[in-house]
């Protein structure tokens, strides 16, 4: 096998705009956000942690989106995940837009106000209330950076800190509309030691 990758499928990288893909499956999150009277709730399959201390979280979030302004003009959101039993509400979350309908009552999604005031889904398993620190324009994404506030989980969709997906199946995305229960309850543990032991020189 020549280290080369294949050009035989190889996308172009200009003109019409780039085909490129393979990144996924991912977990979507579900990014809540309220800025005065307005109140919204919209799918992303791009987010990421970008720092432990401080804990920051990052979402990739196009201007066009009815959310981008409400975190933008309120420097406020939540990542929220649901479990696979609500994917047809992930999938119209990132369907349908906030300036056309009300997806929280369109999608029968409740939510409960925060103590800092932000829609926290109720049937998600976690949640991080983020304030945004920083927007960085990437292209036709910003990433917005949000520092973690209050974090919330459902104890049963984990074991210590390991996510129990076979009790609480996420969702998994794989873009073209596809999506999969994670929960297979195939899991390897694979600690540090192992290689630090076989890692010694002589
Ligand atoms: C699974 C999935 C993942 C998505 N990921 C993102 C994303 O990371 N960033 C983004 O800006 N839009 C993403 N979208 C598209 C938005 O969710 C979609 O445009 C939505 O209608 C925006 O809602 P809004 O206008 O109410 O904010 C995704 C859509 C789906 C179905």
């Amino acid at each position: 096998m020549s280290g080369n990758p294949s050009t035989e499928f190889a996308p172009k990288l200009n003109g019409d705009g780039p085909d490129y893909f393979g990144y996924y499956p991912g977990a979507v999150a579900v990014i809540s956000s309220r800025h005065g009277p307005d109140i919204n709730v919209m799918s992303a399959g791009w987010h990421t942690a970008l720092s432990q201390q401080p804990p920051l979280y990052g979402v990739a979030i196009a201007p066009e989106r009815f959310s981008y302004r409400l975190v933008k003009e309120s420097g406020q959101f939540v990542v929220n995940f649901l479990p696979f039993s609500r994917v047809e509400a992930v999938a119209g979350a990132g369907l349908l837009s906030g300036k056309d309908v009300d997806k929280y009552s369109r999608l029968d999604l409740s939510w409960t106000a925060s103590a800092r005031d932000l829609p926290l889904l109720d049937d998600a398993y976690m949640s991080y209330e983020c304030e945004v620190v920083d927007e960085v324009e990437t292209g036709d994404h910003s990433l917005f950076v949000g520092a973690i506030q209050t974090f919330h989980y459902l104890p049963q969709a984990f074991e210590g800190r390991v996510q129990n997906a076979v009790q609480v199946p996420p969702v998994a995305y794989y873009g073209r509309s596809t999506y999969e229960a994670l929960g297979s309850g195939q899991k390897k543990v694979l600690p540090p030691q192992l290689f630090r032991d076989n890692d010694r020189k002589a």
